[in-house]
Formats: structure tokens, sequence, C-alpha cells
């Protein structure tokens, strides 16, 4: 049945199978278990964003409500603590994947020609991964996040000659309050995932378009 109406949507609509756009393409020979790290990295961040999708329904972004917001999650909401801890973990292995993702292409030294573009889509993923960490690190609003958010954006003013402009930025004012909060948000469920979704249809682009490096 489902076979069918697959079918029948393939036939009707004019799109490929979506497992041969995936799946059929050329491999070199002995990969070994390294190249699925970036898979990985792919899978933890589906998982995050899936999660998030259904915390942002019951999350407040505000200095009032969004500590309570996340009580409720946890207490009150059908399945909320799992979700909140698979968008956690998610979150964390997604960060450890992508860090011996970029090991393994290190060592490969899958960065050189004709991989140089690649590489540097994925440093600045690199970069937007751990961007999108900060800020959804200060959603709880307890006193770890606003003291780790105090002390995170503090570093901005160590860059020469914008770094106090980069800081009043970043935290929309002097002080790390509600005006940052949403700020934050605003970067942690739009911003940045735009970003990381048009980085990562070039990233894997450029790997289908380039075939994957052999190993050494
Ligand atoms: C969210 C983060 C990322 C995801 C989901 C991701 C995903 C992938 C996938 C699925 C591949 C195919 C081969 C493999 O898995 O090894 C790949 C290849 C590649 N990635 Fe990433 N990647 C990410 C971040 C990075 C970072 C941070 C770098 C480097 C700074 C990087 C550089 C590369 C390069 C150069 C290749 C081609 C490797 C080759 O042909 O051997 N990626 N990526």
């Amino acid at each position: 049945m489902i076979g069918k109406a697959l079918d029948w949507i393939v036939s009707r609509s004019g799109l490929k199978e979506p497992h041969r756009v995936f799946l059929e393409r050329r491999i070199p020979e002995n990969l070994n278990y390294s190249y699925c790290l970036g898979g990985v990295a792919f899978t933890c961040f589906l998982i995050s964003a899936v999660t998030g999708l259904f915390l942002s329904i019951y999350y407040v972004p505000s200095a009032k409500d969004a500590f309570h917001s996340i009580l409720m999650i946890n207490e009150k909401i059908f399945l909320g603590r799992t979700i909140r801890s698979l968008h956690k973990w998610s979150a964390n292995l997604l960060i450890v994947s992508m860090l011996l993702h970029t090991i393994r292409v290190v060592i490969n030294r899958s960065y050189g020609p004709p991989r140089e573009l690649n590489w540097i889509a994925g440093v600045v993923l690199l970069v937007l991964v751990m961007a999108e960490g900060f800020t959804g690190y200060l959603l709880p609003w307890d006193q770890k996040a606003y003291w780790a958010t105090v002390v995170g954006t503090n570093i901005a003013t160590a860059i020469p000659f914008i770094g106090s402009e980069l800081l009043y930025l970043l935290r929309g004012g002097t002080d790390v309050n509600g005006i940052t909060l949403i700020r934050f948000y605003s970067l942690h469920v739009l911003w940045i995932p735009l970003f990381i979704i048009l980085l990562l249809w070039a990233h894997f682009h450029m790997v289908r378009k380039l075939g994957i490096s052999r190993p050494l």
C-alpha cells in the first residue's frame, strides 16, 4: 500500500525517489567508520531541530516567564522532560561528533584541493553550531545560564577596536537582561538555524559533486 502510494506521488510530482538522491553514488573502497561522523553530526542536528520545535510550543522567551516555562515543561507537559533531555544531549553530541568529523578531515587531509571551499563551509558551520550552543545556554534563564552569558559575552571586549560595540550589540545594552534573552532566543531559533541549514545544503552539495576523499 505504502509502496504504491509513494510510486503514485513520484509519478505525479516528477520527484526522484528520495533514496536514489542520497544513496546512489560512487564512494571509494576501504572507507572506515570515521567516515560516518559527518552523518552522525547530521542525525544529531535533526534530533535537536525536531525536539526544539516541540520545546518552542511551551517555552516563553521573557525575563518574567522563561524560567517558569522551563519548570512547566519539566513537570507538567507530557514527555516534556524527555524532549528537553533529547534536545540537550543531541546538541552536545552534535558538537562532539562535529569536532571528531573535523579531526577525521584533518588527519585524512581532505581539506586540500578540490575540497578547499567545502572546508571553508565546514569552518563556518563549526562557528555557527558553537554559537547555537552558546545562545541556547541562556534560555533556561537560571543563575548558571545568566552568569555563563555574562562571562561569555565579556570575552567580546577582548577584540580590538570593535570589542565594546560588539558587547553592546550582543547584550542589547550594557547588561545581560530581558532584551538579551529575546535577542538570544531569536538567534537560537531563527537566524543561526537558517544559516546552518543553508550551509549544510552547500556542504552536502559539494560532497556529492566532488565525491568523498580516499582514506590515506
Ligand atoms: C553540522 C556540522 C557538519 C555536518 C552535519 C557535516 C556533514 C558531513 C558529511 C555527511 C560529509 C560526508 C563524508 C563524511 O561524513 O565524512 C562531510 C564531508 C566533509 N566535511 Fe563535514 N559536516 C559538518 C561540519 C564540518 C566541519 C566543521 C568541517 C571542517 C572544518 C567539515 C569539513 C568537511 C570536508 C572537508 C568534507 C569532505 C571530506 C571528504 O571528502 O573526505 N565538515 N561532512
